[in-house]
């Protein structure tokens, strides 16, 4: 496994429209208290321009763009991906065992070619935007929390690094799948912070016990007046302050 032995566990997410405050932001943290996601709506506008640019900084860097295709296309994309330095890059689960299998070949494939280390692959399970009648619309009856553990145990399965999921899923999740597979969770909120448009929040303390490696963080971050002060909040509140 490429991780760092103590890899920070808050991953903030740079979801900014261009690269000019996404960089601006990521200059005033500290790549030993946080790593930083690169999503769709800057690497689309940007390319992977800022991604090199963060890389270079020294931040592990989560490529969030959630591949999807057939297996040749995704292993090209993530032989791309870790061309460019990322510390983490994801897939999605339900592209199935010869897509999976696929991009962890090229992964280390491509990681071995520049003799570099192999960035941590993770599988998204179930978008937690679908909810049980949203999955039986596109022909899976059933519910969340089994089919993101089905699918969970098909990437783990598949020799992937861990998944994307809700920290309200991870205990079914660790129990599972064991205390090395990686939970990488979104919809964090420290205590008294806006909800947005987040419906399961958990808080960044509760979601570590629960089980959760990583913890993915935009807006209460990014959006916050000070956002160095607002990392180094959390940051205390899970005893991780480097
Ligand atoms: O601002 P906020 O903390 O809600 O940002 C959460 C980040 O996690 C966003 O980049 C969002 O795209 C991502 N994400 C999510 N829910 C998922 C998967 C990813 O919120 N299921």
């Amino acid at each position: 496994m490429s991780m760092p032995a103590n890899p920070p566990r808050v991953i903030v997410a740079l979801d900014f429209a261009d690269p000019g405050p996404a960089v601006a932001l990521a200059d005033r943290l500290d790549p030993r208290q946080c790593a930083v996601k690169v999503g769709k709506e800057l690497f689309v506008v940007a390319g992977p321009e800022p991604v090199r640019r963060l890389v270079e900084r020294g931040f592990n860097v989560f490529l969030d763009l959630k591949f999807h295709d057939i297996p040749n296309t995704v292993a090209q994309a993530c032989a791309a991906a870790t061309r460019l330095g990322v510390w983490m890059v994801d897939v999605h689960a339900a592209g199935g065992r010869a897509m999976l299998t696929a991009a962890r070949d090229a992964v280390a494939t491509a990681a071995a070619g520049q003799g570099g280390a192999r960035p941590l692959l993770v599988a998204v399970t179930v978008l937690t935007s679908l909810d049980a009648a949203a999955l039986a619309e596109t022909g899976i009856a059933a519910d969340p929390g089994a089919q993101a553990l089905r699918l969970a145990t098909l990437a783990r399965d598949c020799g992937l690094d861990g998944v994307v999921c809700s920290a309200v899923e991870a205990p079914l999740l660790r129990a599972a799948l064991g205390p090395d597979f990686a939970l990488v969770t979104p919809g964090i909120r420290p205590a008294g912070s806006a909800t947005d448009d987040q419906a399961r929040i958990v808080a960044p303390e509760q979601a570590l016990a629960l089980g959760a490696s990583y913890l993915v963080i935009g807006r209460p971050i990014t959006a916050a007046t000070d956002p160095v002060a607002a990392l180094a909040a959390i940051n205390r509140s899970l005893g991780t302050s480097a």
